[in-house]
């Protein structure tokens, strides 16, 4: 007997998306199998690591911990909807790659993604209450001293602009963006700010 399907219809970096899933496949995997966003990463599958983190209306929450059929009709951003049309590093992208924020890479899509809903919620975090509220996400290579510099750097990127870090990058207001903005060659490198698998 074939499973039973439900549909759900959900927003996903701006654009519409809907589809029959069985009710118990996972937003992370809905994510990654259905709608091919790699981006999110899966690593213990069972809300331990923070890998596959997203942001749900606007909240950073665990997408292995969230069935698919539970989220219709909500806006999602993945680590995909960040950059600028143009490749143009999010600012939170970008202070991860000057900071050296990431190693192999395999946390840095769930890293930055609760690095921009931390940043959202607490504009004006210091090194302490980042450590705090980043305790969530491991990164097995232990790259943490670049990590929370990383999210440091953001913070005060989002301060003085104003922006929401939750919304994808603007380059034209971005002042990497004329200086070539430190983009081109990211993927062949495997460096991992979201489009690794
Ligand atoms: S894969 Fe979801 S928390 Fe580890
Ligand atoms: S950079 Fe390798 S797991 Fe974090």
């Amino acid at each position: 007997m074939s499973e039973e399907l439900f549909e759900v219809t959900v927003t996903v970096n701006g654009a519409l998306h809907r589809a029959a899933v069985p009710a118990r496949r996972l937003l992370s995997d809905f994510l990654r199998h259905d709608l091919r966003l790699t981006g999110t990463h899966v690593g213990c599958e069972h809300g331990v690591c923070g890998a596959c983190t997203i942001l749900l209306d606007g909240l950073p929450i665990r997408s292995c911990l969230t069935f698919a059929v539970s989220v219709d009709g909500a806006a999602i951003t993945t680590v995909e909807g960040l950059a600028a049309e143009d490749g143009t590093l999010h600012p939170v992208q970008a202070a991860f790659q000057d900071c050296h924020g990431l190693q192999c890479g395999f946390c840095t899509p769930g890293m930055v993604m609760s690095a921009c809903g931390f940043i959202a919620d607490h504009p004006d975090a210091d090194a302490d209450a980042i450590r705090e509220g980043m305790a969530g996400n491991l990164c097995r290579c232990t790259g943490y001293a670049g990590i929370l510099a990383a999210v440091e750097q953001a913070g005060g990127t989002f301060r003085a602009s104003g922006a929401d870090p939750r919304e994808r990058h603007s380059a034209s207001t971005d002042e990497r963006s004329g200086g070539g903005g430190a983009v081109v060659g990211l993927e062949g490198t495997g460096a991992g700010l979201g489009d690794q698998e």
